[in-house]
């Protein structure tokens, strides 16, 4: 070799080994791209990936009121660089007067509409709590300084994309039942339009007095204008209950994949526990040689969900209510082996409906992936249950309430083909968390973080986080192509594979032919990733399923 080259060669190899070594950019990515940059400044500024992660959350509580929030719960995933990962638990709990036959009818029978749209449903608040202690032990930049893109948001107001406007007026007919939340999501009853700017005045008021003291949200006025409330209509959430909130600090999940590590969450959720059953499972398979949207990869993933959300529903539930929750045995590579051993690998097996069923899916939530500079990584998913909650804002106060207590069983005891599940350990009681499906997991490799994902969809959550995870460890594909490609859920009954439209024709029919019944659906989620390659941190927002969803790079 002649000199020159030789040089290039060395001159190349030493840019290559520096980028390897150099930390990747920040980032951030979520629903809304007003939010990710209100997460980038504080980036910018040097503030920690948890600093980043909180102010982009009080962002989307503004700007994307349908499932951002103040009035609902969540989970903060984080991995910082130096220093051990956390878990917080800031799902909303029951409050103290819930009870397991709550959404009875004094005659016994099922009363749908208190359980997923009445006062009844709303569960204490966690959102703020929860900020404030991923804060408080990961923060670095003062409090106030977080809240404050917020308020300048809700008090100077946003202009309406396309999306939100349609969102909201979608929701105008519930909104119409309560004269203040119709005051704040229209034009005086009228549906707002693309290009409106929408201003939401008490809302910036309740988050300026957060900013100053955060403990208002429980003790304070805000506290006092939740609790007004529910005495005035007849709802069960006290003064005692909002000041008896506490997040929960837990042990993330931990797995492994194919020599990734994996970081997920724990029980209140079924989150971690499907995602990791689901890959050990899978572990044993050849996925990449069968190709990504293939019949063979579909049908596996389908099968390996199907077991995971089987033993969800026998097992899974608040560990303070159940302490026997068998984790060790679910999440071992020697229960994935026991389960693969009854996979065919080219017949669908079949859900027995004796066994198990419940209730569709009510999929609203959102996430958002945060990487600082230094490799610490946040991941946060939290939700209103469904879409914009309970639809009824706090008056004078001016953010939603939550109806998550929709996820806890409806009737015990009842179990039926009609989609009930009546198993003990998620019924409600006093001070009992909802088992969740939200699934914030954080993927290290040789002790860096790799990749940070998540997504809204209620029980579809686990399957397309799933699919990032897959898509990216097996299939190779960047971060783009790991968001993009079509996604599939199975969540053991309904006994079908629910398929986003984009899967490939020929795989649709393979699959029928194998005994699968499919659903259709135009998408399934809103998958927010960052995931480091070449040094770099590439940001992926689900742009494809909601438009408005942004990554910003520090
Ligand atoms: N409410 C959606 C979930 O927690 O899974």
């Amino acid at each position: 070799m002649s000199f020159r080259p030789f040089l290039a060669l060395v001159l190349a190899l030493t840019l290559a080994l520096t980028l390897g070594a150099q930390p990747p950019r920040g980032m951030v990515v979520s629903q809304e791209r007003l939010a990710s940059e209100a997460g980038a400044e504080v980036l910018r500024e040097g503030g920690s990936a948890v600093d980043a992660a909180v102010a982009t959350a009080f962002a989307l509580a503004v700007v994307h009121p349908a499932a951002g929030n103040l009035g609902g719960g969540g989970f903060l995933l984080s991995r910082p660089t130096r220093g051990q990962a956390s878990f917080i638990d800031f799902r909303e709990v029951a409050p103290a007067s819930a009870h397991p036959r709550m959404w009875l009818k004094a005659d016994g029978t099922y009363d749908e509409a208190k359980h997923h749209d009445s006062l009844a449903s709303v569960g204490v608040p966690g959102t703020v709590a929860g900020l404030r202690e991923a804060w408080r032990r990961e923060g670095r930049l003062p409090w106030a300084r977080l809240v404050e893109p917020a308020i300048r948001l809700a008090r100077e107001g946003f202009v309406l994309s396309e999306n939100q406007a349609a969102s909201l007026a979608e929701q105008l007919p519930a909104f119409a039942r309560h004269a203040p939340t119709l005051a704040q999501f229209s034009r005086k009853g009228s549906p707002l339009r693309a290009g409106d700017r929408l201003v939401q005045r008490d809302l910036a008021r309740t988050l300026r007095r957060l900013a100053k003291d955060w403990t208002d949200f429980y003790r304070g006025r805000t506290a006092a204008l939740i609790a007004r409330d529910m005495a005035a209509n007849g709802g069960p959430i006290t003064a005692a209950d909002l000041r008896g909130y506490r997040p929960v600090r837990r042990e993330p999940l931990g797995g492994t994949y194919r020599g990734f590590e994996l970081l997920a969450a724990p029980p209140p959720s079924s989150g971690g526990q499907v995602l990791i059953e689901s890959l050990n499972l899978l572990e044993g398979f050849d996925l990449k040689a069968a190709g990504p949207g293939s019949p063979a990869a579909v049908h596996l993933a389908a099968e390996a969900l199907r077991r995971a959300f089987a033993d969800r529903a026998q097992f899974l539930g608040d560990p303070a209510f159940n302490p026997g929750i068998p984790l060790d045995r679910l999440l071992s590579k020697a229960h994935a082996a026991e389960l693969r051993a009854t996979i065919q690998p080219d017949r669908a097996s079949v859900s027995d409906p004796a066994r198990f069923s419940w209730e569709l899916d009510r999929p609203h939530t959102t996430h958002l992936s945060v990487l600082d500079r230094e490799g610490s990584a946040v991941s946060l998913t939290y939700t209103l249950e469904e879409s914009y909650g309970l639809k009824r804002i706090v008056p004078g106060a001016g953010f939603l309430l939550n109806n998550e207590l929709g996820d806890f069983n409806a009737v015990p005891g009842l179990t039926d083909a009609t989609g009930r599940i009546g198993t003990p350990p998620n019924l409600a009681r006093p001070g009992q968390r909802p088992l969740s499906s939200m699934c914030p997991v954080i993927l290290v490799k040789d002790g860096s973080v790799l990749m940070v994902s998540g997504s809204p969809g209620g029980r579809t959550i686990p399957a397309t986080v799933l699919a990032t995870v897959l898509n990216v460890v097996d299939f190779g594909m960047d971060a783009r192509a790991a968001v993009d490609a079509p996604r599939i859920h199975h969540q053991w009954l309904p006994d079908r594979i629910q398929v986003e439209a984009t899967l490939p024709a020929a795989t649709q029919e393979a699959l029928k032919k194998m005994g699968h019944a499919l659903k259709d659906v135009p998408k399934q989620g809103c998958a927010q990733v960052i995931l480091v390659r070449h040094g770099q941190a590439e940001g992926a927002a689900d742009t494809l399923r909601w438009s408005d969803s942004g990554a910003v790079g520090e």
